[in-house]
């Protein structure tokens, strides 16, 4: 990152670069508790070849600990990018990644992944099917220590699993040892969400976990997800379509668009904000987009 301390490139407006447009309220500088705070991300994939898609433009966001930011934005906004760039998933152009008072933008992912729990929109993805639900959530349990599994069969450890799996409240406390494969979509996106929590992550990254749900398990797992969250008081990064989500979750939200953060709301301005204003600010976003692709055909048209 060239120039400019960490704190103060979180505090300013939308670069140069950043094609969204104004920032309705910038994230503001960070408190030196930040959980988690980002700085100025940048990240191209295929540089330099007709493929070539900017895909994070400055993306800056400070989380201090405990706060549940919602992560919006149209398909290809960089929802995705974002967090895989925070999990380590590659590594970021341009930018810093501090989390948990250490700087991680070099760790790779393995490392990373002690201080963060994860969970995907697929809810194929994280779990091993073959394996049985004890299984999983030992393997959770004991994530970046030797995995001996024997330890998971002990009464302690089952006694302790029966019983948080019985607060998902999905009566599968007395499936624990049948194939987490055998179970519906809902059912394991809620083992799941267990799983990335189980040891109290410094920060959740959920990726439109809800998404792939049927409506009656999505409200079920975001009920889970809220009381999880609550209860840990955990550190949340929020990826949804949903802008009933958005609006009923979370004490903070930004609006991605086109790798950059276009709107930020947080304290009062989000507890008022309802589903219409946010509609309002993506039909804004649209505008915005047809206005500049007619500016751009009126120069072409002008000038070539
Ligand atoms: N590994 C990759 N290689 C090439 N391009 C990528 C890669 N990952 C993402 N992109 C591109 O980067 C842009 C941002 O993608 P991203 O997946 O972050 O969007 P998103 O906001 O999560 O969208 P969606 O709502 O559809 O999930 C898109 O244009 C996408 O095609
Ligand atoms: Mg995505």
């Amino acid at each position: 990152m060239p120039g400019g301390g960490r704190r103060d490139r979180a505090a300013a407006g939308p670069g140069a670069d950043s094609s969204g447009g104004a920032t309705e309220h910038s994230p503001r500088a960070s408190t030196p508790a930040a959980t988690l705070a980002v700085a100025e991300l940048y990240k191209t994939f295929n540089g330099g070849t007709v493929n070539e898609v900017r895909a994070l433009r400055g993306v800056s966001l400070d989380l201090p600990p405990g706060a549940f930011l919602v992560v919006l934005g149209g398909n290809g906004s960089g929802k995705s990018t974002l967090l895989s760039a925070i999990a380590g998933t590659f590594r970021v152009d341009a930018g810093r990644i501090h989390l948990a008072d250490q700087e991680v933008t070099a760790w790779p992912e393995h490392r990373r992944a002690r201080l963060i729990g994860r969970v995907f929109q697929n809810p194929f993805t994280g779990t091993a099917p073959h394996m049985s639900i004890a299984e999983n959530l030992a393997l959770a349990a004991r994530r970046g220590q030797p995995r001996d599994l024997r330890w998971a069969l002990s009464h302690r450890f089952r006694a302790e699993l029966r019983d948080r799996v019985r607060q998902l409240q999905m009566g599968l406390e007395d499936r624990l040892d049948n194939a987490i494969g055998s179970l519906s979509g809902g059912q394991r996106q809620a083992l799941t969400l267990l799983m990335a929590t189980w040891r109290n992550p410094a920060l959740l990254l959920l990726d439109e976990h809800t998404a792939a749900l049927d409506p009656k398990s999505a409200e079920q797992v975001i009920g889970l997800t809220r009381e999880m969250v609550a209860r840990h008081r955990l550190t949340t990064l929020m990826v949804t379509h949903s802008m009933q989500q958005a609006a009923n979750l979370g004490d903070r939200i930004v609006i991605l668009h086109q790798g950059a953060v276009a709107y930020h709301f947080e304290g009062a301005d989000k507890q008022r904000l309802r589903v219409e204003d946010l509609l309002a600010r993506f039909e804004e976003l649209r505008r915005r987009d047809l206005l500049d692709a007619s500016a751009a055909a009126l120069l072409q048209q002008t000038y070539l």
